[in-house]
């Protein structure tokens, strides 16, 4: 084989140098080198008799298409955030950490779809480990074929000759292609390996599922432009050491990013949580102090979900705010607003707060169950138990106005609250009327806490 000359490029600027080096000494960004493979100069031009044209333009209102057949996964979550099945010729890429179950998730629908032939291709695990593992999630497996192997090359080779209807590959950083000398794992097989699988994809019209890690800073680990060769970015995240999973889209060219999966891990696989508000409310006997209720959406899902909050005088030092599940920023900044706005000594305690079933919150309507969560564990009176809250605070103790607010009540609604806490705006567009349960409209953090504990 050629000796391949590697080369490292800036990726702002463009300007090359034969080592990695921190700062570009052109542009004087850092951390912008990028290792490349050095390309001699062909010499073609388009006007080359060399170049045969292929393709031509074709008007937009001429161009026909089928309407796309999706495959149905039979896992209703999964299906929900592909945006209704797998969309054939697509490359759908899942990533997440190590142990939050992207292995299980995809072999699990693999050995699961009688109705098509699926190709599991695994360079991390050998076929006695897949065996097992699939022992677990299910008790037929019958058009599910197992592959351990690394060569990209032989893996398509074989799927070509196969021809199942799905393939998993897991992961892309275990495969490598001969075309590149890097070692798997880094940018330049990384990428190459995707083009191939790509190209495979689209040629043949199959849909494959990639399996991506995630290093340490959270995002998918490899170049950025893996996401962008991809057709769709899925992330799985959750805390290991709790049972629910979210499956999210961060790019999906064939369905909408907002939509959610919920998954929970069981002894035997990830079941599929359809009615996530029923689990993540534990629905104490006797009433808690520190304990509310927020109404949230995660992407264009309604969920209710239960925010704990403990706040005790320090001890020693320096007071302790700890968070899980919501920023600690955000937690700061709303502690400082009941400080200064409603007057409360929050100064000298200590504040933990815990968002329930290891689930993260982003959805700034969070702000004011956590407020109360933290004001009722400092009084030590419990929040009334059908009462539930979906509001943003804003820094002089306003209540802002939130998404999707109709959605929220009748999530509320439907699972029996009798009492909703929302900003004053956001009643003015809605028929208040028309729902049973109690809205209260507020504009200011004090308005809800004199109604609360009156
Ligand atoms: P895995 O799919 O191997 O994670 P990843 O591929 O993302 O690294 O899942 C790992 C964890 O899931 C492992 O710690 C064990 C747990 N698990 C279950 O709890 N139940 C099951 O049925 C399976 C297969 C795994
Ligand atoms: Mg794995």
């Amino acid at each position: 084989m050629a000796k391949i000359k590697t080369v490292y490029v800036c990726a702002n600027c463009g300007n090359k140098a034969a080592k990695w080096v921190g700062q570009c000494s052109v542009c004087g960004e850092w951390n912008t080198f990028k290792e490349e493979i050095e390309q001699k100069n062909t010499g073609i031009s388009y006007k080359s008799s060399k170049i045969k044209i292929a393709a031509k333009p074709k008007l937009i209102k001429d161009i026909t298409y089928e309407k796309e057949q999706r495959i149905n996964t039979l896992n209703a979550e999964f299906n929900r955030v592909l945006g209704g099945g797998l969309v054939p010729g697509s490359l759908v890429l899942i990533g997440g950490e190590p142990g939050i179950g992207k292995s299980t998730l995809a072999l699990q629908i693999a050995v699961r779809l009688k109705k098509y032939t699926t190709l599991y291709v695994s360079g991390e695990e050998s076929l006695q480990q897949i065996k097992l593992r699939a022992e677990r999630i299910a008790d037929e497996y019958n058009n599910c074929y197992i592959l351990s192997e690394t060569r990209i090359e032989n893996i398509l080779r074989i799927s070509e000759e196969l021809n199942p209807d799905i393939i998993v590959i897991d992961s892309v950083q275990t495969v490598h292609t001969e075309r590149s000398d890097s070692s798997p794992g880094s940018v330049s097989q990384i990428r190459e390996c995707t083009v191939e699988i790509l190209k495979y994809a689209k040629e043949n019209g199959k849909p494959v599922i990639l399996i991506g890690h995630i290093n340490k800073e959270g995002s998918l680990a490899g170049p950025k432009i893996l996401e962008h060769i991809v057709d769709t970015v899925l992330q799985f995240e959750g805390d290991r050491n709790h049972i629910y999973r979210i499956l999210r889209a961060s790019k999906n060219r064939f369905g909408s990013t907002s939509e959610l999966g919920i998954f929970e891990m069981q002894s035997n696989g990830l079941r599929e949580v359809t009615n996530p508000s029923e689990l993540l409310l534990s629905r104490n006997e006797e009433s808690v102090s520190g304990v509310s209720v927020s109404a949230t959406v995660e992407g264009a899902r309604p969920f209710l979900i239960e925010i704990q909050a403990l706040v005790s005088t320090a001890a020693y030092g320096n007071p302790q705010r700890s968070s899980t599940g919501f920023d600690i920023r955000r937690l700061n900044m709303l502690l400082a607003v009941l400080e200064k706005r409603a007057g409360f000594r929050l100064a000298q305690k200590d504040v933990f707060l815990n968002v329930a079933g290891g689930i993260k919150i982003d959805d700034p309507a969070g702000d004011l169950a956590v407020i109360c969560s933290v004001l009722s564990s400092d009084i030590n009176i419990a929040l009334p138990e059908d009462t539930c809250f979906a509001g943003e605070v804003g820094l002089s103790g306003e209540i802002r106005p939130v998404t999707r607010i109709e959605q929220r009540i009748s999530e509320a609604e439907k699972l029996g609250f009798k009492r909703i806490y929302i900003s004053r705006y956001n009643t003015k567009n809605i028929d208040t009327a028309k729902y049973k349960i109690k809205i209260f409209g507020a504009s200011k953090v004090e308005e809800v806490f004199r109604s609360l504990f009156k």
